[in-house]
């Protein structure tokens, strides 16, 4: 049973193929970073522009790399939701067309359904229930998954995503986008930290305000005519956005009692926030389970694993 995923959601435009027991036998990503950072983020018109000049080469490399034909493929699932109008619509109405040309299923995927899935691509122990944490660009959730992959939300973020925040911090501190991978290169844990902000509110996560703190912190060295330290303030952010993180998962894992964890999207990629969730699972006692580092971003082997999965 081979599944074809397609992900066109945001600036990757990806095709995958896998079979019935989470094999990856080809996960074709292009990344559209370059032409998209000389604007300083994604700019949507371009996005989709670009996945409809990319999808048929992804979809001849991604066959080719799986030494397979169309006639092989079994059923062809998509993104079809949340991502930029104009980019899903690439995907939706290319993984339709092609489900009917072949005469398979057509299977939507919801994306942050795909990124939970990129966890048991990357884990065949793991077995919910589970709380996971999606961390990304667009969202900051945490759910409750239970043993058939149906899941609820137990909260969310009030205002920006954690990975927002990365990206905007990362802008005004003149780094390229996307942010996230940049601050935590030039983050220096060791130094003393000295939280820019620590409360936040009480049942949600939120990153508007330690945003808007850091910004502030940066005119006003600016204004005093004060060098930025950028090692300082990177660590210092990057404290802070993944305390946040911390303190709520080990709120619910408490409360829930629940001894598995999952933690995906991009910024799971966050080699200080796998660091210490490791270090809290251990002490809590909680199972963690990670994407691999090149599972964690968008790609389209977790799209058709949420397909194979039935994530609804
Ligand atoms: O899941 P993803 O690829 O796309 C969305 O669905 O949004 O996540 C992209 C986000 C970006 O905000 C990026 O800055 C962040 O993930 N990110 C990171 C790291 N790598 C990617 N954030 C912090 N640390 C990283 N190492
Ligand atoms: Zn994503």
């Amino acid at each position: 049973m081979l599944t074809l995923g397609i992900e066109t959601s945001c600036d990757e435009t990806s095709i995958a193929i896998i079979d019935e027991n989470f094999g990856i036998l080809s996960n074709v990503i292009i990344s559209q970073i370059e032409i998209h950072q000389m604007y300083g983020g994604v700019v949507p018109e371009i996005a989709a522009r670009n996945h409809i000049e990319n999808i048929l080469p992804v979809l001849d490399e991604a066959l080719h790399k799986a030494n397979l034909s169309l006639d092989q493929i079994d059923q062809v699932a998509a993104t079809t939701e949340p991502g930029l109008p104009g980019a899903v619509m690439v995907g939706r109405v290319f993984g339709k067309s092609l489900a009917n040309a072949l005469n398979v299923p057509f299977v939507s995927v919801n994306h942050l359904y795909g990124h939970m899935a990129s966890l048991r691509l990357s884990n065949s122990n793991l077995q919910p229930p589970m709380l996971c944490l999606l961390v990304s660009g667009g969202h900051t959730i945490l759910y409750q998954v239970n043993q058939n992959w149906e899941n609820k939300m137990l909260c969310t973020t009030a205002d920006d995503a954690v990975g927002e925040a990365f990206d905007k911090v990362a802008r005004v501190l003149g780094l390229a986008y996307p942010g996230g991978p940049k601050i935590s290169q030039y983050a220096n844990m060791e130094l003393p930290i000295v939280p820019i902000l620590n409360k936040f509110p009480k049942n949600c996560f939120s990153y508007s305000g330690l945003k808007t703190a850091v910004l502030n912190y940066i005119n006003h060295e600016k204004q005093k005519g004060n060098q930025i330290n950028l090692p300082e303030i990177c660590a210092n952010f990057q404290y802070c956005a993944v305390s946040q993180l911390l303190t709520k998962v080990r709120e619910y894992l408490q409360q829930t009692q629940i001894k598995t964890l999952g933690i995906c999207g991009g910024v799971s990629a966050n080699q200080y926030l796998r660091d210490q969730i490791t270090v809290m699972c251990k002490e809590l006692g909680v199972q963690l389970f990670l994407p691999r580092p090149e599972l964690c971003g968008d790609n389209a082997a977790m799209i058709a694993a949420a397909a194979v999965l039935g994530i609804k």
